[in-house]
């Protein structure tokens, strides 16, 4: 870490998304990746890692003394890092507090507070800085997060997420109505002005958007005015390369809330839905991410659909705050692009391997409530967590999978391997390197993969990379 960049090799097993129902599994293949952190070439079958060198440095135009090269342990496999879609670093050392809480008495009991006294600078970089290293250590190689309403420690998320060298999209919250007075926005136009400063700041420190952008953030349709909602919409429309990321239909309280607030008299939209009043002002768009979406109605899904916005699903605070079980098959056969969200701290684990399990588990309750091919699959979550995920923070060219021209965003997954005395090879008996899954040698690629989805945490996780850069390695790795 650190060390300056250089051009790399890596060896082994590949497992990626191909399509939502499939994933490719590439075994003795070598991928090269250059010293902007982008992939120049993958071949398979390759026969050991000395051929892969010998193979393709001639051809890279690369000498033996530029190249690092990584070799996946036997039964370990390279896979996309993780894109949480949704979460709020402020939120961080929340988690698992909520009690029997629901949103709006959440929102006022533990989550206002808290955000509130990140303002305090040295607060914001100790949280701040761990749930980097936290998310990072757990595969995320890409977070959509909200910050605060305070313009300086949002700026210091960008700095710190750059430093680590995390992708990030770093919102500034907007909300200038329904907190206590001592957690908003002054006005509609203190708001903007102090959005506008934190986008300058973060295009400042990360001028390509090679790594951080900013992201407008009107935290939930009740927290903003209508003329907020406005000049939020007009902003949208002034910067068309700027991602914008809110909540919606998350609980019913607080739908019913958005009615009470945004009569079609106050928007001219037609139906008074949730959905509508975000059009309504502008910010139902193509670079739009919705959280939750879970009480959505046939009108509002179409309408999402038409607009090409995208939902973040959040199994993990749906079911923790009990806001309910979205509905994902029914959005993907709408054809709306879903990634996955830890929510972090509605939801209580900063890990998208966490969130592609709840997603399957939350999926089959929905199935028991009549609906069978609600299921989602092993293979379904994991696109959700990668390719999905890369699509709803606008990114689908750069990351979420393995290609020629994509970026190297990836992580190293091992699997606990057992011998014939029953003991992992290569850990001692009772060490934190245990992990949770045990592969016999007897499982399919697939089953491995299957037994990783529904056991496996940040122990497996043994290393990761984003844009070529090592940003977390494993001391067992
Ligand atoms: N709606 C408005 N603010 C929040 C928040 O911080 N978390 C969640 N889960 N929903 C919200
Ligand atoms: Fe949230």
């Amino acid at each position: 870490m650190g060390a300056p960049a250089k051009n790399k090799v890596f060896w082994g097993s590949f497992v990626h998304s191909k399509t939502l129902n499939e994933l490719e599994y590439l075994h003795d293949t070598a991928v090269g990746v250059d010293v902007a952190g982008r992939i120049v070439a993958i071949e398979q079958g390759v026969g050991d890692v000395a051929k892969a060198v010998e193979a393709l440095l001639p051809r890279l135009g690369w000498a033996e003394a530029d190249v690092d090269v990584v070799k996946a342990k036997d039964g370990q496999f390279f896979f996309p890092g993780f894109i949480d879609t949704h979460l709020h670093a402020s939120q961080y050392p929340n988690v698992g507090i909520f009690g029997n809480s629901t949103l709006l008495d959440w929102l006022n009991t533990y989550t206002f507070p808290l955000e509130a006294s990140l303002s305090d600078p040295a607060k914001a970089r100790k949280v701040y800085s761990r749930v980097i290293r936290k998310t990072l250590s757990h595969g995320t190689t890409c977070a959509a997060y909200y910050a605060t309403v305070d313009v300086a420690s949002t700026n210091l998320l960008a700095d710190l997420c750059l430093a680590a060298g995390q992708r990030a999209l770093v919102g500034r919250v907007c909300m200038d109505q329904l907190s206590p007075a001592y957690y908003r926005d002054e006005s509609p136009a203190a708001a903007l002005a102090a959005t506008r400063a934190s986008i300058a700041y973060i295009e400042s420190v990360d001028p390509g958007m090679k790594l951080v952008r900013p992201c407008l953030t009107p935290r939930f349709a009740p927290s903003c005015s209508g003329p907020l909602m406005r000049g939020l919409g007009a902003l949208a429309a002034e910067r068309p390369d700027l991602p914008i990321q809110t909540h919606i239909s998350e609980n019913k309280n607080e739908i019913a809330l958005v009615h009470e607030l945004f009569p079609p008299s106050a928007t001219g939209a037609a139906d008074g839905s949730y959905t509508s009043v975000y059009d309504a002002f502008g910010l139902l768009t193509d670079r739009t991410i919705l959280a939750h979406a879970v009480h959505l109605s046939d009108a509002e899904a179409d309408l999402i659909a038409a607009r090409g916005a995208k939902v973040s699903h959040c199994p993990c605070s749906n079911s923790a705050i009990t806001s309910g079980a979205a509905r994902v098959r029914w959005l993907l056969d709408k054809g709306v692009c879903c990634g996955l969200g830890t929510d972090m701290s509605g939801g209580y684990s900063p890990s998208v391997l966490e969130a592609a399990r709840l997603a399957a588990l939350v999926s089959r309750h929905v199935a028991m409530g009549g609906d069978e091919r609600a299921k989602l699959t092993v293979e379904e979550v994991l696109f959700l967590a990668t390719r999905g995920g890369a699509e709803a923070v606008g990114l689908q060219s750069e990351v979420g999978g393995f290609a020629v021209g994509m970026d190297w965003d990836a992580q190293l997954v091992g699997l606990g391997t057992v011998d014939a005395d029953g003991e992992v090879e290569g850990v001692r008996e009772g060490t934190e390197e245990d992990g949770n899954v045990d592969v016999f040698g007897w499982e399919s690629w697939p089953d491995r993969v299957a037994k990783w989805v529904y056991n496996g945490d940040d122990r497996n996780t043994k290393k990761v990379w984003v844009k070529g850069r090592l940003v977390h390695e494993r001391i067992h790795s």
